[in-house]
């Protein structure tokens, strides 16, 4: 477990966080229960911001709302003196909603529908990004109706592809995202969108993966992609002012995974400030404004989904299974790609974990599984199971498949408790049935 000051085990050997037990929390709000830990969320927040301000200077940190996206995140996030992305009307609208500056939103998405392109323009939000020819059209039809110009940036596909502990460089064009500089999409494109009369090409974008461990990969996404601007400049006299590098940091969740404090996350930032510094020296660039978007590593870590185990099914000589009160459509991530998380019983973390469980949802899918090969204390009904690492991408992926309701989510700071997102309700369920 990758303890901190505001997740740890407690003297009378019981899991806290944000100051309160996991039982206290259980016991006030039920299960399931998205709990997330405001501090750790306004540390990230912190040290990202200032260890750009610190190594580079003129940036944002903008924090990718697909992580998890509710209106409390962004009014904690709007405290915090940072930026956000939004890939949809509805992240847009939930954005606005909140009273955050649209001014600091990033706009991306890689069909972004007409109505969400207006959407964007109402609501006046910083750069939205282009990703085809028809939306570079479309925006600038939609700006000239507004009577207004629009900044832009273009994603690009740098040809470096990430992946947890490697990377490849790739001249691979097989991705729905961005236009490849390697096989010279990227050239045509720019050279499209700098004509458009109401739109204003700032800088490209891109974004190499999630989960990155391996720092390289960074740098080396810096090398091409200033590699490419110093051949935009020499060769059709185009300097950009912004330069936008995604997310992607890894982060931990179970003991293959780097554990690191929230001072260690600055690296990140340090490897790619460092990297952009020397390459806009070496190729003589015009330092851009530098944005990047973490959005696992600012919230994954701060949430853990706390459970009630329901039956025990044991399998002679095969596997014993914990069937927990939630599953697959609030955390859908070991479905989707077999994520790894750390379970713990949080009434039991002073006892041996000297059984192995796999942790069952209860939909009906056999693929509904949480974690498998748990080590854990015995288990009864009624225990209290913690998945920890739950942050990111799991409220924000949540359904209501088979009708299940999708859990609230509590925000938990100095032994304070509130909810950011409440309950559903059954009526929630069949509010818009006809
Ligand atoms: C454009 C863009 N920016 C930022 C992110 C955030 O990535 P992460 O949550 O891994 O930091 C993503 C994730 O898919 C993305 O597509």
């Amino acid at each position: 477990m990758n303890q901190r000051t505001t997740l740890k085990i407690n003297d009378n050997g019981q899991l806290e966080i944000g100051g309160i037990t996991c039982e206290k929390l259980a016991h006030d709000y039920g299960t399931p229960l998205y709990v997330m830990d405001q501090a750790y969320i306004e540390d990230m927040c912190s040290i990202f911001r200032d260890t750009l301000k610190q190594e580079y200077g003129d940036g944002i940190i903008a924090y990718a709302s697909k992580a998890f996206c509710c209106k409390s995140i962004y009014k904690i996030i709007n405290k915090m003196n940072i930026g956000a992305d939004a890939v949809s009307g509805g992240e847009l609208y939930t954005v606005y909603k909140a009273g955050f500056p649209m001014s600091k939103i990033i706009f991306h998405g890689n069909n972004k529908t007409y109505s969400e392109l207006k959407l964007a323009l109402e609501l006046d939000v910083g750069y939205i990004v282009i990703d085809a020819y028809s939306e570079a059209d479309q925006l600038d039809e939609l700006c000239s109706k507004f009577g207004k110009k629009q900044k832009v940036l273009i994603r690009v596909n740098p040809g470096v592809e990430a992946h947890t502990h490697h990377f490849i460089q790739t001249a691979k064009i097989d991705s729905k995202f961005g236009f490849s500089i390697i096989s010279g999409e990227a050239e045509s494109i720019v050279n499209y969108v700098k004509n458009k009369p109401n739109l204003s090409l700032e800088g490209l974008h891109c974004h190499i993966g999630s989960q990155i461990f391996e720092e390289k990969s960074f740098s080396l996404a810096v090398e091409k992609m200033t590699d490419f601007y110093q051949k935009l400049k020499e060769h059709f006299n185009i300097e950009f002012n912004v330069l936008n590098l995604g997310g992607g940091f890894g982060i931990w969740y179970s003991d293959g995974d780097k554990a690191k404090t929230c001072d260690e996350y600055a690296s990140y930032i340090k490897i790619i400030t460092k990297s952009l510094n020397d390459c806009i020296q070496k190729k003589g660039l015009k330092k851009p404004f530098l944005i990047l978007e973490p959005g696992r590593s600012i919230v994954g870590e701060a949430g853990i989904t706390l459970y009630t185990a329901g039956r025990i099914k044991r399998i002679d000589g095969v596997k014993d299974y914990i069937a927990i009160d939630g599953g697959m459509f609030e955390n859908p991530r070991f479905a989707l790609y077999q994520a790894k998380y750390t379970v713990v019983a949080p009434n039991k973390m002073n006892l041996p974990n000297d059984k192995i469980y796999s942790i069952a949802g209860k939909c009906c899918e056999s693929g509904d599984i949480i974690a498998e090969n748990c080590n854990l204390p015995e288990i009864n009904e009624g225990d209290l199971i913690a998945v920890l690492s739950t942050g990111a991408y799991n409220y924000s992926m949540a359904s209501n498949y088979n009708r299940n309701l999708i859990p609230p989510v509590i925000m938990v700071k100095n032994g304070q408790a509130n909810y950011a997102v409440k309950p559903q309700s059954y009526e929630d369920l069949i509010r818009n049935d006809i």
